[in-house]
Order: structure tokens, then sequence, then C-alpha cells
């Protein structure tokens, strides 16, 4: 059974930015192969790892809607296109969401959809969900569990406790969470005492462990201005160092 980890968060928090170095972390620690999802209906996952994206989830689910191919099941045909949807990378692949179908759509195509998806994630080791802001996506995924959720907040009482509430979203959703942490990210360097009492007090509020704090890097900045991966920051980095560190913890 693979491993799932996702993401959530307020937008612009940081969620795909953590997702990106993880993917990293996972695949310089030989934790592979992973599946890289981007559940965000504005992908762009894909864009901080340097691939370009040809098929959504979304467009196969219109499809397997219309006629089928002469000569082939619904389910050759769709684990077909899923196949052709997925980005192969080395150590990890990466698959796209997409728009979703509107709300409450349990049609075939869906159906078919999420078993095709749970023959494919048995071939992967992690499972990485790049969230968007809202967590309605992560329910239609057809995740049998997230092992873990990283809740992203920006560094002010206000963000943790909304990261709080988003913590709590997740209940009615019947997703199953094993592990819940908060990741403070683009904080000041270094941390002003105050902040991190702050910090600290909110976490405590919250009742979330805190999984660490992640700097405002202006080595991320220059890399996504340069449309470099981020695959590619040097490991010498401080963020990325800050960021294996919280790894190492929490996925120990
Ligand atoms: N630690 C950091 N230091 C500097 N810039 C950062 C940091 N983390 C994120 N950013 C920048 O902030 C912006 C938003 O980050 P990101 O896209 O990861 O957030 P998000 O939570 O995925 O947003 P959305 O909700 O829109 O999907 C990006 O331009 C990113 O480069
Ligand atoms: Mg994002």
């Amino acid at each position: 059974m693979p491993i799932t980890i996702a993401m959530a968060g307020k937008g612009g928090t940081g969620k795909t930015t953590t997702s990106a170095l993880l993917l990293k972390y996972l695949l310089e620690r030989g934790m592979t192969p992973v599946l890289a999802v981007d559940a965000d209906a504005n992908a762009n996952l894909n864009e901080l790892l340097g691939l370009t994206v040809c098929s959504t989830l979304g467009a196969i689910r219109k499809e397997i809607k219309g006629d089928m191919p002469p000569g082939m099941s619904r389910d050759q045909y769709m684990e077909m296109k899923i196949h052709q949807a997925l980005v192969e990378e080395t150590g990890y692949d990466l698959m796209v969401m997409g728009q979703p179908d509107g709300p409450g759509c349990y049609c075939a195509a869906n159906q078919y959809l999420a078993m095709t998806m749970d023959r494919l994630a048995e071939n992967y080791r992690y499972i990485l969900v790049d969230n968007e802001a809202g967590m309605e996506h992560l329910s239609r995924m057809n995740l049998r569990k997230i092992d873990y959720l990283l809740i992203i907040s920006d560094p002010s009482s206000r963000g943790i406790l909304t990261a709080r509430r988003i913590a709590d979203i997740t209940e009615p959703l019947q997703l199953e969470v094993g592990k819940r942490f908060m990741l403070v990210n683009r904080a000041p360097d270094p941390v002003p005492q105050a902040l991190q009492e702050k910090i600290d007090h909110a976490v405590t509020e919250a009742g979330l462990p805190l999984a660490g704090i992640i700097s405002a890097s202006n080595d991320l900045i220059n890399q996504e201005l340069q449309g470099r991966s981020y695959l590619q920051l040097p490991s010498d980095s401080p963020v990325v160092r800050q960021a294996y560190a919280i790894f190492d913890r929490i996925l120990a």
C-alpha cells in the first residue's frame, strides 16, 4: 500500500512549493517510485517541476462519457488514456486532475476513473497530493486514506487558526487521516522571538503539532524567475535544508 501525503492550506501559503520540495526529498532519499498528483483545478505543480502536461483526468472523464473506439472495452480504453495522461519521469510520475465535475457527480465515468486510479496507485511507494485551497477535491479522488496531511500556513496567528479550520474540514469528508501537521511557511529569517512565541501559542491553541518553519527564500523566487525546476535547487540552499529537516522529522 502506498503512503499518501497531502497538502492543505489557504490560497498562496505554499502548498505547491512544499509539494515540489517534498518530491525532491523523496527522490533524493530513494523513496520511490512516487506518484505526484496535482489536484488543483488551476494546475501549476508541473511548472515548478519544469514539465509540460498534455492531458488531465478531467479531460479523460469527459472522453469516456462518449463512444469507445471499436474493439476496446471501457476499461481498456480508460487504462490507456490514463497512461497517456501520466507524465513519466525518473523516480516519479505526475498526474494532473484538471477541472472537476459539477458538485456531487458520482456518475459511472467517475467511478470507472476512481477504480482505475486505485489500480494505478498500487504501483507507487508514495503518493503526493498537491491540493487547492478547498478540500472538496480530495473527497473526489477516492483516496482510501491520507497518511500525512500537511497544513501549510503563513506565519501569523490568524493564518494558523485558519489552518486549524481547514484541518477540521477534512472531518466530514469521510477521509481517514493518519497524522496532521502544521507547517509555517515564509517566516522571516531568523524568526523573531516574539513571532516564535506567537506561533507556538497559536499552534498549541490549534491543537496541531508543528512540523516546522520554512523561511522566506530568495532561492525559491530566483529559481521560479529563471524558469528552473525546483528539483534542481542546490542541496545546500537554506530552504532545502530546512524543508528536509522537517520531512526527516515527520516521515521518520
Ligand atoms: N518560503 C518561501 N519563500 C519565498 N517565496 C515563497 C515561499 N513559499 C512560497 N513562495 C512563493 O509564494 C507563491 C505562492 O506559493 P505556492 O504556489 O506554493 O502556494 P499555494 O499554496 O500552492 O497557492 P495556491 O493556493 O494558489 O495553489 C509562489 O510564487 C511561491 O514561489
Ligand atoms: Mg498551489
